[in-house]
């Protein structure tokens, strides 16, 4: 009787672990932010430190997660996202096409502040070399907050990363049951957890009742489409943003030029429109060599193609479409690393 129910009770394992053994493989890529954060108190949504929680602290938050993927932690950094550079995108870019060529690995999941998570997201979209699904995912409520937001956006993350009908559509933003492409979401609202919009473009999907729905296909070139490959780049060409305003001049363009950047975008006004005074600075640092790429501080719609005689033709400028400044600032970094000829840039920025 004795070993019939020991033979039961290994039988029961074993179709527990040959369970477990047909399920996804997930990695989770964890650099800090609010999802990791740690208030004093559980009613405290702002001023806490963001990046304080370990990787594994926020996998055993959510055991659920198991009944899903068989999931591993990597801790790459542990920082708030404002402080994100370009050394940790590379190192994040090399580690998920190492982890994606591996066939035993079939989606990564990466969590990240939400400050800077647009322009980490879109890196991505442009350097991982695979089809299988990489989320990335934050929150806006500390993980010590009373209705924290992170643990069901890291459950429908990697739920989503695990989820075939999520391949090859690039890299996915996925907060607050709202699945956004790399391309298209931007954070809009300083506090709010319904902060990722893609304002033109709408969402690529949602998560409901625990199933991810697919409006639309990915619409811009990503991932194993891309001619980026920064397999062998240790460090990214300086690009600086310089944002029009009212009485603006040409005094940060000139120590942009100065510092040693080979890109400037302008954060335009309007349909990417620069004050007078700034624009000779510009067309001055074009004459040195310095790509300039015309963007708008409005935050949607796309900065409109200029005529031949046009005085922006005219003094080089390039036109960065629909990209809003951070990621046009992304997208030429990427772009120098491969050219300097600003023809072939201008083809990228139709492209990407
Ligand atoms: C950060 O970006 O690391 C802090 C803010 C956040 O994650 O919401």
């Amino acid at each position: 009787m004795k070993k019939t129910l020991l033979a039961a009770a290994l039988a029961l394992s074993m179709a527990g672990s040959a369970f477990a053994a047909d399920l996804p493989n997930i990695s989770i890529l964890a650099t800090g932010g609010t999802i990791a954060g740690a208030a004093s108190s559980n009613t405290q949504v702002t001023g806490y430190k963001a990046g304080a929680l370990a990787i594994q602290t926020l996998i055993d938050a959510v055991p659920a997660m198991k009944d899903y993927a068989n999931v591993t932690g990597e801790q790459i950094v542990k920082i708030s996202s404002n402080n994100m550079t370009d050394e940790v995108l590379l190192k994040l870019a090399k580690r998920c096409n190492e982890l994606l060529a591996d066939p035993k690995v079939d989606g990564i999941v990466i969590t990240h502040g939400t400050d800077t998570l647009e322009e980490t997201a879109y890196f991505l979209n442009l350097t991982v070399k695979s089809k299988k699904p990489v989320v990335v995912v934050g929150a806006m409520r500390p993980a010590t907050a009373i209705s924290a937001d992170g643990p069901m956006n890291l459950l429908n993350a990697v739920k989503l990363a695990a989820d075939p009908n999520a391949q090859d559509r690039g890299v996915l933003v996925a907060l607050n049951d709202q699945i956004n492409a790399a391309h298209d979401a931007t954070k809009t609202n300083t506090t709010n957890v319904a902060t990722f919009q893609a304002h033109d473009i709408g969402l690529l999907g949602y998560i409901a009742g625990g199933q991810n729905y697919f409006f639309r296909d990915t619409t811009f070139k990503h991932t194993h489409e891309t001619e980026f490959d920064v397999s062998k780049i240790d460090k990214l060409p300086r690009v600086d943003i310089v944002y029009s305003h009212a009485s603006d001049d040409s005094v940060l363009v000139d120590a942009a030029v100065k510092a040693g950047a080979k890109g400037i975008i302008s954060a335009g006004s309007g349909n990417g429109s620069i004050h007078q005074d700034t624009e000779k600075g510009l067309a001055e640092a074009v004459k040195k060599g310095v790509v300039v790429v015309r963007s708008s501080r409005t935050g949607s719609g796309i900065v409109t193609p200029t005529d031949p005689d046009n005085q922006y033709t005219k003094a080089g400028f390039l036109n960065g479409y629909s990209l809003n400044p951070q990621k046009a600032r992304i997208l030429l970094q990427l772009a120098l690393t491969k050219t300097q000829d600003p023809k072939e840039i201008q083809r990228m920025f139709t492209e990407y």
